[in-house]
């Protein structure tokens, strides 16, 4: 087994310091944040600990904790196994081991539900490429490992409705890793920074401070305006 084969897109939820690492956050205090497919992360929850006015949206939170719960142990069960297998396929830097990881995603998930019994007007159920917020309602919006990530499920014309609709309710967007799930770059990529340039952002790879997926150490961030 040379590839991690995962059953569709899998709620797979990440903490804040992760969040830092690969979108290599500022400090969010007073930032008004949407994170876009946020699934069983704690990232929403953490941030707003900080000062930020986060909210986290995906089509997840039409479900009740018993059942994100069921099928987040079912995902860590494939994941722990297929990290094993492909080993080769991480840099292990980071984490440590694939147990380590689990287990980081299980407090996340437990932050996760914690937080959205306490503020569930924070957690909106919804799914790209539509998003029910007008135009620049936030500073910043993040999507982590859904887009490109997820390119065998999702084509390109998605992509480019899906990142423009990010870029038009946040001032800037910030997108993370740009690599299918394969490991390679992903083919949707050029597509849709032509398409953003086109209609008059400034979409660029930036690199990042942080790899776990060989190869996945740049993001994609978008802001109004050429800025270079
Ligand atoms: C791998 S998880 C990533 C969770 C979180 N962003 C993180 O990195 O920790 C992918 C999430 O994308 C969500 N998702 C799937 N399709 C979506 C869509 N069309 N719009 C928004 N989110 C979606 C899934 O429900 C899942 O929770």
């Amino acid at each position: 087994m040379s590839e991690l084969k995962l059953p569709g897109i899998v709620p797979w939820g990440r903490r804040l310091s992760e969040y830092q690492a690969f979108f290599d956050l500022p400090d969010l205090a007073g930032v008004r944040v949407l994170d876009v497919g946020g699934g069983p992360s704690s990232f929403r929850g953490e941030a707003a600990q900080t000062g930020a006015h986060a909210f986290a949206l995906d089509p997840l939170y039409h479900e009740d904790d018993a059942s994100i719960r069921d099928e987040f142990l079912r995902t860590r069960r494939v994941m722990q196994e297929g990290m094993a297998h492909v080993q080769h396929r991480f840099v292990w830097s980071h984490y440590g081991d694939e147990r380590r990881v689990a287990e980081l995603r299980t407090q996340a998930l437990e932050l996760f539900l914690a937080d959205r019994q306490k503020h569930p007007a924070r957690y909106l159920p919804g799914a790209l490429p539509m998003l029910p917020f007008a135009d620049q309602s936030f500073d910043l919006v993040t999507c982590s490992h859904l887009l490109f990530l997820y390119g065998d499920e999702l084509d390109t014309h998605f992509h480019i409705e899906a990142v423009q609709e990010l870029a038009r309710v946040g001032r800037e967007v910030r997108i993370f890793p740009l690599l299918n799930l394969d490991g390679r770059p992903s083919s949707h990529l050029f597509a849709v920074i032509d398409a953003l340039r086109q209609a008059g952002f400034c979409a660029q790879e930036v690199s990042v401070p942080f790899e776990f997926q060989r190869g996945a150490n740049h993001m994609l961030k978008i802001t109004r305006g050429w800025s270079g």
